[in-house]
C-alpha cells in the first residue's frame, strides 16, 4: 500500500511533501536515514527506524539518534521558513522511546530572515570529505557555530592547540582500532563505496579524494600555525549528560552548526573514531575536562565542490497515518 501524504494541520499536502523532503536531506550516519515519519491531522511525528542502527559502529545508538535530531531540526526550519510556528515536543511518549519528537505547524508568521537564510542552506549542505583549502576561518565564524550550537541546548568547547594536538593522536589510535575490528571493517564495506542505483549509504563519488587514513587524519587537523588554532577549523558539539533526549537535541544542534556554515560559505566533514571507540571517548572526554560529553567532531573549511548524495524515496520513510485529515 502506498502511504499518501495529508494535511497536517495548517500546512496542506503539498507544504507537507516540501517539509518532509527538507528533513530527509539531514546528514546522517554512513546515510543510513534512520527515520521515519508519521502525519497526523494536527502534527508530523519524528521516529527512530532501530532497524537501520549499525550494529558494530554505533551498537547503544547515539549517532542514529543524532542523526535523527538532524532530521528534526531541518524539519522545524522548513516549516518555519514556509511561515509557520514549528510547536515542537521532543520524547513525548514514555511508552514508545522510538517517538522522537512531534512537530505541530502552529498559526502564520512571516519568517525570520536568519531561519530562511539556514532553509536556503538545506538543499546545498554536504558531507565535504575532500582536502580542505589552508585558508584561515575567521575567528568570527567560531562565534557563530557557537552560538547556533547554544540555540538548540548543546555546547561547543574550546579547543586550544595543545588539546588539537591531543586529539589529532587520540583520532589516530582510534581509527586504528577501529580497522583492526574486522566486523567493523565489514559493516563500513557494506554501507560505503556503494554505486547504481542505491538510495542510500555513501557513494564512491561521495568518498573519492579523500585522503587515506593517516593523511586524512593529519589533513584533518590540519598545522598549528603560529600555535593560536588549527587550520582548518576543528569544532567539538558536546552536551552535559549523554541521555536519549540529550543525543536528540546534540543532533538538532549539530544541523543548525552545519546548515550555518554551509550559509557562511564553508564546507564541513566529520572526524568520528574518537567518538566512537569508547575508550577513545572517555579519553577525550577528560581532555574537554568540566563534565562534556564529546558527541560529533566537525572540521569546518574551504574544500571542492561535490555531487549530493541521494536519499531514499519519500514513501519508504513515511508511517502509515492514524488519524486522517
Ligand atoms: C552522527 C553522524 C556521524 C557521521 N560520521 C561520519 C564519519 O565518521 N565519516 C564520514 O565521512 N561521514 C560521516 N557522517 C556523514 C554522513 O556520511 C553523511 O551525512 C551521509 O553520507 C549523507 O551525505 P551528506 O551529508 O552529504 O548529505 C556522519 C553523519 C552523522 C549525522
Amino acid at each position: 500500500m502506498t502511504i499518501q501524504v495529508t494535511k497536517v494541520g495548517r500546512l496542506n499536502s503539498d507544504q507537507v511533501n516540501c517539509v518532509l523532503r527538507s528533513a530527509m536531506l539531514a546528514p546522517s550516519t554512513h546515510n543510513t536515514q534512520p527515520w521515519l515519519f508519521r502525519c497526523t491531522s494536527t502534527g508530523i511525528e519524528l521516529h527512530a527506524d532501530p532497524r537501520r542502527m549499525l550494529p558494530v559502529t554505533d551498537p547503544d545508538g547515539r549517532e542514529l539518534v543524532i542523526s535523527c535530531g538532524a532530521a528534526l531540526f531541518t524539519l522545524r526550519t522548513a516549516i518555519h521558513a514556509l511561515g509557520f510556528h514549528p510547536a515542537t515536543t521532543l520524547m513525548p511518549s514514555r511508552a514508545d522511546p522510538d517517538l522522537l519528537a512531534v512537530v505541530r505547524p502552529l498559526a502564520e508568521r512571516t519568517p525570520d530572515p536568519k531561519v530562511v537564510r539556514l532553509a536556503r542552506a538545506i538543499p546545498r549542505r554536504r558531507t565535504n570529505r575532500r582536502p580542505f583549502l589552508p585558508t584561515a576561518i575567521p575567528r568570527s565564524t567560531l562565534t557563530k557555530l557557537r552560538h547556533a550550537t547554544e540555540l538548540e541546548h548543546a555546547w561547543l568547547p574550546s579547543l586550544d592547540a595543545v588539546q588539537c594536538r591531543h586529539l589529532r593522536d587520540l583520532s589516530a589510535s582510534a581509527r586504528l582500532d577501529q580497522l583492526a575490528d574486522p566486523a567493523f571493517v565489514a559493516e563500513l564495506g557494506r554501507w560505503t563505496h556503494r554505486g547504481g542505483e542505491v538510495r542510500d549509504g555513501v557513494p564512491s563519488y561521495a568518498t573519492d579524494g579523500s585522503p587515506t587514513d593517516e593523511g586524512w587524519l593529519l589533513e584533518e587537523f590540519g598545522t598549528d600555525g603560529d600555535g593560536s588554532r588549527p587550520d582548518p577549523l576543528v569544532v567539538v558539539i558536546g552536551s552535559f549528560s549523554d541521555g536519549r533526549l540529550d543525543r536528540l537535541q546534540v543532533g538538532q544542534a549539530l544541523q543548525r552548526v552545519l546548515l550555518t556554515a554551509t550559509g557562511a560559505g564553508l564546507d564541513t566533514s566529520f572526524i568520528s573514531p574518537p567518538v566512537l571507540v569508547p575508550s577513545a571517548r572517555a579519553e577525550f572526554r577528560r581532555l574537554l575536562g568540566c563534565g562534556v560529553w564529546p558527541q560529533v567532531l566537525l572540521r569546518v573549511g574551504h574544500g571542492a565542490p561535490l555531487p549530493w548524495t541521494p536519499r531514499r524515496p519519500l514513501e519508504d520513510v513515511l508511517l502509515e497515518t492514524l488519524v486522517s485529515a
